[in-house]
């Protein structure tokens, strides 16, 4: 129970990596308001959660408003009793090229993965200072090595690597750790979208993809979720500031 009487917020909480932290963090004993899209997914994995007899709290909208975001901070003050833990971890994959990338992927990128965050940690912040907390951000692999064909999503995952780094020097004396997850691939809809729009049968393409990988297999969500509850937990108090990357050994390839 690494996380008794925490306030959490997780947002892209019914995503594959945020389904595991969902359930993670309400199994080791902490308040949870989960953020996502859409209510009815967000009331499903609430249903599903008290089926194993966990609970949380949820509220649902678009992060690409400030105000959702705002409201996000005000929600966990208000029916948690506080904020110890933020956990960015939503995020959005517009594929392609400079000139296959339009206005709105560009946009969209920025404001999902990044700004977002920034929003976020803007208004999380001031309440964790008296206590000190702690914020994960779920950025990538491919904002420390950039991948191919990629822009808006490697840019926007950079920017949120180089926004934890400044955070943790700026708030350490605050109390609060910020650092990210920098996960290579993960057998979440988030990959599994790339290979369907690819033509292709996911569950083969991700036990092919799993053989690039020296570990054997692409990442589980649990297997990062568990990286980003360490990274929340005293257990890595002295931790602050990094971008751990989570690569079962495979390096991005260019
Ligand atoms: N899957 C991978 O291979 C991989 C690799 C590296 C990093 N990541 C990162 O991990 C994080 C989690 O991704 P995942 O793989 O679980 O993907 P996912 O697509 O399963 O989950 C992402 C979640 O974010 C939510 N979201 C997206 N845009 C939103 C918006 N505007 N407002 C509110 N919610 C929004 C989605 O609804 C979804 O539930 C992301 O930041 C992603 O970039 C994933």
């Amino acid at each position: 129970m690494r996380f008794e009487d925490k306030n959490v917020i997780i947002t892209g909480g019914v995503g594959g990596i945020g389904q595991a932290l969902v359930e993670l963090f309400a199994r080791e004993g902490a308040r949870v308001l989960f953020a996502d899209r859409s209510a009815e997914d967000c009331e499903d994995l609430v249903t599903r959660l008290h089926r194993l007899g966990l609970d949380a709290e949820f509220l649902n909208g678009d992060l690409r408003q400030k105000s959702h975001c705002e409201a996000l901070v005000a929600e966990a003050a208000d029916r948690l009793g506080g904020v110890d833990i933020l956990l960015n971890n939503a995020g959005i994959i517009p594929r392609g090229t400079i000139v296959e990338t339009n206005d709105d992927m560009w946009f969209s990128a920025l404001d999902v993965n990044l700004t977002a965050a920034f929003f976020l940690c803007r208004a999380a912040i001031p309440l964790m200072r008296e206590k000190g907390g702690a914020i994960v951000n779920t950025s990538s692999t491919w904002g420390v090595h950039p991948g191919p064909g990629h822009l808006a999503y490697c840019t926007s995952k950079a920017a949120l690597a180089a926004m934890t780094r400044c955070l943790g020097r700026d708030h350490a004396p605050d109390g609060i750790r910020v650092n990210a997850v920098c996960p290579n691939e993960v057998d979440t809809p988030m990959l599994r979208s790339g290979f369907l729009r690819r033509g292709l049968n996911p569950d083969d393409a991700i036990a092919e993809l799993g053989k690039t990988v020296p570990l054997g297999r692409v990442a589980q969500p649990a297997e990062i979720a568990d990286v980003i509850a360490f990274l929340a937990s005293d257990e890595a108090r002295y931790i602050c500031g990094e971008c751990v990357e989570v690569t079962g050994a495979k390096p991005v390839y260019a």
